[in-house]
């Protein structure tokens, strides 16, 4: 049994990765500011500890990296890094005393793609902030991992999906209003031809790959793994897809970007600009070759699940 401590443990991967480490025989410790609950209930979560702390205010403090140390972990898992500085206080306070350390990253660390599926080994192109602080922060906890300083493993998720809270949708914002549309055979207005992709993962997904990297340590250490379904989706496909789920074509019709952009909410047309400027397609060969990662779900059936959820809330209507 080891003493796993999850910084973030009670989101979207949390949900699924908490019971898995205590089905595992793990004795976990959920470190969170203690404001929300797992999607799912589980019994699992009555055996888990959970420490009420705010990273940001205990940073600012200077006593995070500390009081994580003091929590006696032989594990950690780092949901919730997005700054350089927090990885490198986090580093300095584990360095020698933990036996691994995962930190969940993202593909946004890639900017566009040459060769598709694209290889963890493909230079990095990060831009935005959120990217490039993620890039950031995976050269210098790899630099550590390489050098004998720190166990880590980075686990790189891409669009995390899951009953429970809004996917990605086809026209590539968080409108679930789009669900409805294609469900009900309705037009919906993509940008461009709709062949930009998106690449979903379901959060159990995102969950057994962090299992696998604990139970594979000796390949995991030192290395970053694409966290993603076996295939990214064209919002195009992607939508057909949605519609047949009800029996329905895809109304489809496509417009140059600007023209696109100008007809949706700003929001929205930001995230969609956000998601198919980065058309992430990421490769999962080294996670199947080196720690035997097997996602249960495509990225369609892992969207069908969130889709069946906002059903039932009466968010998405059918008729
Ligand atoms: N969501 C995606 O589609 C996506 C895609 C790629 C990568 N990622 C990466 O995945 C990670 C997030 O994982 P997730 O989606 O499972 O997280 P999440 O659903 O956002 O959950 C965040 C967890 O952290 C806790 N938390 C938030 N702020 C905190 C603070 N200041 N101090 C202590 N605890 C705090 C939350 O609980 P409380 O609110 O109770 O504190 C919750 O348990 C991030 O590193 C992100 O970059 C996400």
């Amino acid at each position: 049994m080891s003493r796993v401590v999850i910084i973030g443990g009670s989101g979207h991967v949390g949900t699924y990765l908490v019971p898995r480490l205590v089905e595992t025989g793990h004795e976990v410790v959920n470190v969170t500011r203690g404001k929300r609950a797992p999607y799912q209930a589980n019994a699992a979560w009555r055996s888990v500890e959970t420490v009420v702390l705010d990273r940001a205010e205990a940073e600012k403090a200077g006593t995070f990296a500390d009081a994580i140390r003091d929590l006696k972990p032989d594990i950690v898992v780092d949901m919730i890094c997005f700054l350089p500085e927090s990885a490198e206080q986090l580093a300095g306070a584990l360095s020698g005393q933990v036996r691994h350390l995962v930190h969940v990253g993202t593909i946004w660390v890639h900017g566009p793609s040459v060769v598709v599926p694209a290889p963890e080994t493909q230079t990095r192109r990060p831009f935005g902030d959120y990217g490039t602080r993620k890039a950031a922060i995976e050269t210098f906890l790899m630099d550590a991992a390489q050098r004998g300083d720190l166990p880590v493993t980075i686990v790189h998720p891409g669009h995390i999906v899951g009953p429970g809270w809004n996917p990605l949708n086809p026209a590539g914002h968080f409108n679930p209003e789009v669900f409805t549309t294609l469900a009900q055979g309705r037009e919906l207005a993509l940008a461009n031809f709709g062949m930009e992709t998106v690449h979903h993962v379901h959060a159990d997904d995102v969950a057994q790959m962090i299992m696998k990297a604990l139970a594979n340590w000796s390949a995991a250490v030192g290395e970053a793994f694409h966290t993603v379904s076996p295939g990214a989706i064209s919002l195009r496909g992607y939508a057909e897809a949605v519609a047949g789920w009800f029996g329905k074509d895809a109304a489809l019709t496509f417009l140059p970007w600007e023209e696109w952009k100008a007809k949706q909410n700003p929001d929205e047309a930001r995230a969609t600009w956000e998601h198919i400027s980065r058309s992430p397609n990421a490769s999962i060969e080294k996670a199947r070759r080196l720690l035997g990662y097997a996602p249960r779900y495509t990225s369609l059936e892992a969207v069908r699940e969130a889709v069946d959820w906002l059903i039932a809330k009466g968010v998405v209507k059918t008729e």
